[in-house]
């Protein structure tokens, strides 16, 4: 027989969308809960002395009170070539990409060091309970193999896609519209579907693709459609302007991407902070996902995502760190950032949508949550599993609780990778 695990602990439960439903309707703590994992997934979700009772050749694992069995982080938006150059002072957007980023991107052309950052990258976001990721890559396409490779290593479900840039980098971080039509198609076809593999289509954002380049990839998107693909949109007000010179004809600067056949409902945009009216209308009526990037956001002076005004219109939003452009690598710190900016714009989150984001929303955005985000039957069982008195000072505060909300609260307020008890990837216990 199968050998079965049976995790037993107050378990973070969802039913619904508390984007647009009373949170308190959709998500639910089952304070005796109990989740039992047989080949990597999620068998049942039950009481726990039930799901004891039923099954005792199961390899019990318990986590008592103080402690919360929830979905892994999925961190929708991250450049994990820019691990190394986290938290670096003081530039705005096109700045700090010249000074920072594009010679930290330009190290990766050496295959040894990619393999070497893509492993550290993991390490760190597992460490802090982050068991998916959506990666930009470098140009290199051995950027792509490495991140993909770790992941594979490790069981990883992750999203991941070779950056193309043909214009505005500097030389040797350049491809050009057919190698990044070539290059892009070979990884795909590698990659894509390869155990827990996903490809996203990635060019890096309109100022650093010539039209030539766009419609190359919007071309081989509509050859994939099954993939994903990944930019960013309207970050800071300089960039619009920039676009707005690039592009003299386009209407907007979601318009660069939509003439070229970039925009559907498996595009996921970055950041998305200074919208028009009609960028807004034509993200509803595609489907398109947002992502937001609240540490990064702050972190480059870019300016406070709509949250609140953007998913009642039914746009699906994720939350990402944008490592190395976020400050952290923490998906408590970016719930905590997140909450901190609805409360600058007069609409602060709940502790259970923060982390419906953080899991189930991040999920839907990717397009995996068939697979990821939520604790239920027949969902892979990658879990995060939080101490919610991992220091004093948290502990202090939580024995001051009332519920188990005001506790998780502190804990995404001021928790770090000291929180996160355990990680489980398909149902392997990381050691
Ligand atoms: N826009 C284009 N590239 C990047 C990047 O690497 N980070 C961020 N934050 N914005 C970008
Ligand atoms: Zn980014």
């Amino acid at each position: 027989m199968t050998q079965q695990t049976l995790l037993c602990g107050p378990t973070l439960r969802f039913t619904g969308d508390p984007m647009i439903q009373p949170w308190h309707d959709v998500i639910h703590v089952d304070t005796n809960g109990g989740v039992l994992i047989e080949g990597g997934i999620i068998k049942a979700v039950a009481d726990a002395d039930r799901l004891r009772a039923d099954h005792p050749q199961a390899s019990v694992t318990t986590y008592g009170d103080g402690t919360l069995i929830c979905p892994g982080f999925v961190d929708a938006h991250v450049h994990y070539p820019q691990t190394a150059i986290i938290a670096s002072w003081g530039k705005r957007l096109i700045d700090w990409l010249n000074s920072y980023t594009f010679p930290e991107e330009m190290r990766l052309s050496d295959p040894d060091y990619a393999d070497e950052i893509a492993t550290r990258y993991l390490d760190l976001t597992l460490d802090h309970g982050t068991t998916t990721v959506a990666s930009y890559c470098t140009i290199h396409p051995h950027s792509v193999d490495a991140i993909f490779t770790a992941a594979a290593a490790r069981g990883q479900r992750i999203v991941a896609g070779k950056t193309c840039m043909d214009r505005n980098a500097p030389e040797g971080l350049r491809d050009t519209a057919q190698s990044a039509y070539d290059d892009s198609k070979a990884l795909l076809e590698r990659w894509h579907g390869n155990g827990r593999a996903f490809y996203a289509i990635t060019p890096r954002f309109s100022p650093t693709s010539t039209p030539d380049q766009l419609a190359a990839l919007g071309a081989l998107w509509a050859e994939f459609p099954e993939c994903l693909m990944q930019t960013h949109l309207s970050e800071q007000l300089d960039e619009i302007a920039w676009v707005r010179d690039l592009y003299p004809s386009a209407r907007d600067y979601l318009d660069t991407y939509e003439v070229h056949g970039l925009i559907g409902d498996r595009a996921l945009f970055g950041h998305a902070i200074h919208l028009d009216p009609r960028e807004i209308d034509r993200i509803c009526e595609t489907g398109a996902a947002l992502v937001h990037c609240p540490t990064s956001n702050t972190f480059i002076g870019s300016g406070l995502f709509d949250m609140a005004g953007l998913t009642a219109r039914g746009i699906p939003c994720g939350l990402a760190t944008d490592t190395g452009g976020g400050s952290s690598f923490s998906m408590l710190r970016t719930m905590a950032a997140a909450y901190e900016i609805g409360q600058l714009r007069g609409t602060p989150l709940h502790a259970a949508q923060l982390i419906w984001l953080a899991t189930a929303g991040s999920a839907r955005s990717l397009h995996q949550h068939g697979h990821i985000g939520t604790i239920e039957v027949g969902k892979e069982a990658d879990l995060c599993i939080l101490n919610l008195a991992s220091t004093p000072a948290i502990a202090q505060r939580a024995a001051q609780a009332h519920d188990i909300w005001e506790s998780l609260f502190t804990t995404i307020m001021m928790g770090d990778d000291r929180a996160v008890r355990d990680v489980w990837i398909a149902g392997n216990r990381r050691a």
